[in-house]
């Protein structure tokens, strides 16, 4: 599959291939997206086709910048509008009523539209060329781990030929974007670099976190999300030295300090957040490729709105998926 390294002809390429109806994979700040042209409606069926997601879970549109958001949202009240001027572009992606002329696959039917303008320079040239809205969920096959390097979306669609991916090199942030329900009361549906204290003094209002695995407001937020294909666990500094000194087989570890490795493949994770979350998915991918008979990660007792981003997507991995 070509996988370019992006340029201006390779920009207006995947621009043309996506005002064609076709599907192309591009970095952003924070993981890579698989997109489409938003008002396109089989290419957007592509995108779920590709990913395996199913079609009960919705896109998030990418926009270059809040001139975009007047074709997309019913409702865009000041309170989104001094999040945007804060935060846009970058990592927070905020969800409000949709309008009606965007199409129904575009939101898996949903009433509602998630809007996000990334600051990585490939995906805003790219936004640019297009002139339009791009829907993009990670590009990852459904349930797996999010990619963070243009390598990870070329192992997961190894077999879809003619699959563009631009290469913007490893992704900045490598945990996904915060995702801010404002279509009514505040609320955050996932934890990620923009934090709860930051949405609050922008908006002067409180925010709730809801935890929407127990009630699937957001269903890729579900459980067993996030997941390495080898058996994950997620546990504390004791256990895991008790789990690696006990195994009979081979196990690939996360650990925060050195361990006594053995025949395990160890590998140390960054004490700091930011570097932890940038450095994440890249070692559950290396963790799952080693032959390991499990992954075991040391749960970080750090405290912080980073760190809990990065726990929620530790057990997440830990829920081992069923399909
Ligand atoms: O950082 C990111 O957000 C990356 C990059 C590519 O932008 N995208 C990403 O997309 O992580 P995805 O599809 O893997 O995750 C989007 C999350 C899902 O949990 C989805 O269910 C939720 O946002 N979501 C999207 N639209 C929604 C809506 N209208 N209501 C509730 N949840 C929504
Ligand atoms: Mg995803």
């Amino acid at each position: 599959m070509p996988v370019i390294v992006p340029g201006h002809e390779s920009i207006t390429q995947a621009a043309e291939t996506l005002r064609g109806g076709g599907v192309v994979a591009f970095p952003t700040e924070t993981v890579y997206g698989l997109g489409a042209d938003t008002f396109n409606e089989n290419a957007i069926r592509l995108i779920y086709k590709l990913k395996g997601r199913p079609f009960d879970n919705p896109l998030i549109a990418h926009v270059h910048d809040e001139g975009y958001v007047a074709k997309l949202a019913a409702r865009w009240d000041d309170r989104c509008h001094r999040l945007a001027q804060h935060f846009w572009p970058g990592p927070l992606t905020i969800i409000v009523p949709k309008a009606k002329n965007v199409p129904e696959a575009a939101t898996a039917g949903y009433p509602t539209i998630a809007l996000r303008s990334p600051s990585h320079f490939v995906a805003r040239e790219l936004l640019r060329a297009l002139g339009g809205p791009i829907s993009a969920p990670s590009a990852n096959r459904s349930g797996h781990v999010s990619p963070t390097r243009a390598a990870h979306v070329a192992a997961d669609f190894a077999d879809a030929d003619d699959l563009l991916i631009l290469d913007g090199g490893a992704c900045e942030l490598g945990i996904e974007s915060t995702v801010l329900d404002m279509s009514g009361a505040p609320r955050i549906l996932r934890p990620g670099s923009v934090t709860m204290d930051a949405i609050r003094a922008a908006i002067n209002e409180d925010v709730s976190f809801v935890d929407v695995s127990a009630q699937m407001q957001s269903p890729g937020t579900s459980p067993a999300h996030y997941a390495p294909r080898t058996k994950a666990e997620l546990v504390d500094r004791i256990a895991l030295e008790q789990r690696l000194a006990a195994a009979t087989s081979p196990i690939a570890a996360l650990v925060m300090q050195d361990v006594e490795a053995g025949a395990h493949s160890v590998f140390i994770m960054p004490q700091d957040a930011e570097l932890y979350a940038s450095r994440l998915y890249d070692a559950m991918r290396e963790a799952d490729s080693c032959g390991a008979s499990a992954i075991v990660i040391e749960r970080p007792t750090r405290h912080g709105a980073m760190w809990d981003a990065i726990r929620n997507r530790l057990s997440r991995a830990a829920e081992h998926p069923t399909g």
